[in-house]
């Protein structure tokens, strides 16, 4: 696999526009994906242009039994529940795994068998019966973390990975379309991760701005110790607000 440094390289290598343009071709294309990269920066919102889907969001505390199936009373008789994945396994249905990274080891172990490739991938659930995948079953994992710290044989089921450290090139429009210059200074700040403005907290404070909320005042509230310094670098950038009224 590349080195970090090497990964900025990678698109233009590629001779696309951005790492965008990979993850798309990788969504639209293929079965198991996974996208890692900074909080915001639009990595869901791509992943949910699959369409009706069914989604988990993994975390140490979650276990086999809810994402895969468990059995529930059901009055003196118990019955068995398919979790999401299983779900999605069976019925064919796309499964966008959020946090990829997150999970505890039995998680891991599971989705071992989720994620093979459909001739030899099937699951056998704590009632016994044994599912295939079903023809739409495709996988979007998303993560902050690198793909470099799952289990390798985790890593290696995944068709594709993509390195999203820019946000989406619609998400910098929208801001651009809101306030000129506003986009172009939001795409700026990400040349320096440090600087990288986080893309939540410049939604809302362009929410509290359509709110008659004073600029210094929205901008305390939401980039908080770094707010000089961002509304600094707009100005800088030339982006015009609407009057401070604070
Ligand atoms: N292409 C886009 N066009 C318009 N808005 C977008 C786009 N991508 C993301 N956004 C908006 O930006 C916000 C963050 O996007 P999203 O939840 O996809 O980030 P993420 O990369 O999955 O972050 P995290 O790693 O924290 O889960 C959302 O409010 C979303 O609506
Ligand atoms: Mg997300």
């Amino acid at each position: 696999m590349p080195e970090e440094s090497n990964r900025l390289d990678l698109a233009k290598w590629a001779q696309v526009e951005s790492e965008w343009t990979l993850a798309e071709t990788a969504v639209a294309n293929l079965a198991r994906v996974i996208l890692h990269g900074p909080p915001g920066v639009g990595k869901t919102h791509l992943a949910s242009r699959v369409g009706p889907a069914l989604s988990i969001t993994l975390c140490e505390d979650l276990s086999v039994q809810e994402i895969g199936g468990h059995y529930l009373p059901n009055g003196t008789q118990w019955s068995f529940h398919y979790g999401p994945v299983s779900t999605a396994f069976k019925e064919g249905l796309p499964l966008l795994i959020h946090e990829m990274g997150r999970a505890s080891g039995a998680v891991h172990d599971f989705m071992l068998a989720v994620l093979d490739c459909p001739d030899v991938a099937r699951l056998t659930l704590p009632s016994g019966e044994t599912i295939l995948p079903g023809a739409g079953f495709k996988v979007i994992a998303t993560s902050n973390s690198s793909p470099e710290t799952l289990d390798p044989a985790l890593r290696s089921r995944f068709q594709a990975e993509v390195h999203l450290r820019t946000p989406h090139p619609e998400l910098v429009r929208r801001f651009e379309l809101l306030y000129p210059r506003l986009g172009r200074a939001f795409a700026d700040s990400f040349k320096d991760p440090e600087r990288a403005i986080d893309p939540r907290r410049l939604l809302s404070f362009v929410e509290l701005l359509q709110k008659q909320v004073a600029l210094r005042r929205a901008a305390a509230l939401t980039f908080v110790d770094s707010a000089p310094d961002v509304l600094a670098a707009f100005s800088a950038a030339g982006v015009r607000f609407p009057c401070d009224r604070s």
